[in-house]
C-alpha cells in the first residue's frame, strides 16, 4: 500500500492554497501522486492531511483512506498517523504529496525491492544543486546507512550530491514497527521519517537504494520548483502527443493532465489546452488557440485564434475560424463558424453556416438562455440572436438582424431598420466637392 503525506504547512509556497493543491498540468500535486499510486500495484492508499483540510474529504474512496495528523510534527509522525491503514499490508511505500512527477513504474520498483526481501528501500537522485534535500550517507561498501537533513548536516555531508527523493518502501513487521522509535532530536525538533534509516542501520536491517532522475522526483516546496515541475510535465506531455500528432513547435504547446490527442492530429504553435479537451483523429488545431472543456471531433479544424470552453462539442469536419468563441455550444457535423463569432449556450445543426460577427445574446443580466439553430440554416453576418430563440432548419437570417422571435424552418427573417437612401444628401456633398471627386475619377 501507499501512504501519501500531505499534512505539511507548505510555508515556503507562501500561499493561502495548501501546498499540495497547487497544480501541475492543471491537476493538484497530491492528485498526481494518488494517481501514480493507483496505477502502480499499490491496491490501497492512505492520505495523511492536517486538521484543517476540507479538501481531503472528496478524495477518500474505497481505495483511499484519509487520516488526520493532528500536529505537523514531521514526516515520521505523519506516516504513523496512517498506522491503522497498515494492517494486513505486506509493505508500505511512502510518497510525498509535493512530489508530483513520480511514476507508477518507480513506485512498483520500490515495492518490489521490499517484497523481494529488503527491509527498507530508499529512492535517491543526484543533483549538482542539493540544497534543501536530505543527503544520503553511504557506507564504504555502498550501503545506505543514514539520511541527513540539510539543517543537521556537517559541511562534508552537505557536499554530498546523492539526495533523498522522499520515496521510501518499508517492509511490514520489524521495519514498519521501527517507525515508533523515531525521535525528534534534530535542528527542527521534528520526527523525521528519514531517521528510520539510521535506526535500521543500528538494528541490522537489510537496506537498499535505487536511483531515479531528478526530473522525476523533484520536490515542489516553492513556486520556482513548481514551475520546474510544470516544465517537466509539459516535456512529458509533448513527447506523448508527438507519438500520434504533428506539433510544428512542440515547446509552445501546453497540455493539461487529461488532454486526449487522437491519431494524425496537427497542432500549430502557441496552443493552450486547459482541462478536459479531447481532439479527434485527423483534426487540426491552428495557431494561438485556447481550449478547455471541449470535445473536438475527427476532421474538425479549429483556429487560428479560437477560444472554446465550458462544455463545447465541435462536430466531425466542422470549421471554427479566427476570433471565434464557443461556450457550452454543441456544433453538429460540418458546421462552419468562420470568423468573429460568439456562440454561447447554443446548439447548431449539421452543415449550418454562421456568418461573421454573429453573437448569441445568451445572458440577460440574470439568467442564461439557449439558442437552437437548425441543420442547414444560414445566419447572415453581424446578426444578434437574442436567446431564448430558435432558428429552424434551412432558415435564413439576413445579415445585420437582431432576432428576438423564433424563425420557422425554411423562413427568411430580416430584422433591421430599412435602408433610406437620399440622393445628394451626404454632408460632404456640395456642387464643388462633387465636381472634384468626379475629376479625380
Ligand atoms: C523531505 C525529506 C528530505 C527529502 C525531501 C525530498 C524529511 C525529514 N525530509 O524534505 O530528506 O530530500 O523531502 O523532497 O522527510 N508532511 C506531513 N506532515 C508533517 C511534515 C510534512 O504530512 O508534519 C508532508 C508534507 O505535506 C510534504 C511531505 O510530507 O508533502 C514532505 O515534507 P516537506 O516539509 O516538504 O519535506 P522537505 O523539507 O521537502
Ligand atoms: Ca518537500
Amino acid at each position: 500500500m501507499a501512504v501519501v503525506l500531505a499534512a505539511g504547512k507548505g510555508t515556503r509556497m507562501r500561499s493561502k492554497t495548501p501546498k499540495v493543491l497547487h497544480k501541475v498540468g492543471g491537476l493538484a500535486m497530491v492528485d498526481h501522486v494518488l494517481a501514480a499510486a493507483r496505477s502502480a500495484g499499490a491496491a490501497k492508499a492512505a492520505l495523511v492531511v492536517g486538521p484543517d483540510a476540507p479538501w481531503a474529504a472528496g478524495r477518500g474512496s474505497d481505495t483511499v483512506s484519509v487520516h488526520v495528523q493532528a500536529e505537523q510534527k514531521g514526516t515520521g509522525d505523519a506516516v504513523l498517523a496512517a498506522k491503522e491503514a497498515f494492517a494486513g499490508a505486506d509493505a508500505v511505500v511512502v510518497l510525498y504529496g509535493d512530489n508530483p512527477l513520480v511514476t507508477a513504474a518507480t513506485i512498483d520498483r520500490m515495492l518490489d525491492r521490499v517484497l523481494g526481501g529488503a527491509d527498507l528501500a530508499v529512492l535517491a537522485f543526484r543533483t549538482d544543486a542539493p540544497v534543501g534535500y536530505g543527503r544520503i550517507i553511504l557506507s564504504e561498501s555502498g550501503n545506505v546507512v543514514a539520511i541527513r537533513e540539510e539543517k543537521d548536516a556537517s559541511p562534508e555531508e552537505r557536499a554530498i550530491t546523492l539526495c533523498n527523493s522522499g520515496v521510501m518502501a518499508i517492509r511490514a513487521g520489524a521495519p514498519l514497527d521501527a517507525l515508533s522509535a523515531i525521535k525528534a532530536n534534530n535542528a527542527k525538533g521534528e520526527y523525521y521519517l528519514t531517521d528510520l534509516v539510521e535506526i535500521g542501520a543500528a538494528r541490522g536491517f537489510n537496506m537498499v537504494w535505487e536511483e531515479a532522475p531528478f526530473s522525476e522526483v523533484m520536490g515542489c516546496n516553492d513556486r520556482a520548483q513548481l514551475a520546474e515541475a510544470e516544465a517537466e510535465f509539459q516535456r512529458r506531455a509533448r513527447a506523448k502527443a508527438l507519438e500520434t500528432a504533428t506539433l510544428i513547435d512542440p515547446a509552445t504547446v501546453y497540455f493539461s493532465h487529461d488532454t486526449v490527442i487522437g491519431e494524425d492530429v496537427t497542432i500549430e504553435p502557441n496552443v493552450v489546452f486547459g482541462p478536459k479537451v479531447a481532439v479527434g483523429d485527423g483534426a487540426k488545431i491552428l495557431a494561438f488557440c485556447h481550449l478547455t472543456e471541449t470535445v473536438i471531433s475527427p476532421g474538425a479544424s479549429v483556429g487560428p485564434f479560437a477560444r472554446s470552453r465550458g462544455g463545447a462539442a465541435i462536430g466531425p469536419g466542422a470549421k471554427i475560424g479566427n476570433f471565434v468563441e464557443l461556450k457550452n455550444a454543441a456544433l453538429a457535423t460540418g458546421v462552419k463558424v468562420s470568423h468573429l463569432t460568439y456562440l454561447g449556450d447554443a446548439s447548431v445543426g449539421e452543415e449550418a453556416n454562421i456568418g461573421a460577427g454573429t453573437i448569441t445574446c445568451n445572458y440577460d443580466g440574470v439568467n442564461k438562455h439557449r439558442t437552437e439553430i437548425g441543420a442547414g440554416a444560414f445566419i447572415g453576418s453581424n446578426s444578434a440572436l437574442v436567446a431564448p430563440v430558435s432558428i429552424g432548419e434551412g432558415a435564413f437570417v439576413a445579415s445585420g438582424s437582431v432576432i428576438t422571435e423564433d424563425v420557422p424552418a425554411d423562413a427568411l427573417a430580416i430584422a433591421r431598420g430599412r435602408q433610406a437612401t437620399k440622393p445628394d444628401r451626404s454632408p460632404l456633398a456640395s456642387g464643388r466637392d462633387t465636381a472634384k471627386r468626379a475629376s479625380k475619377g
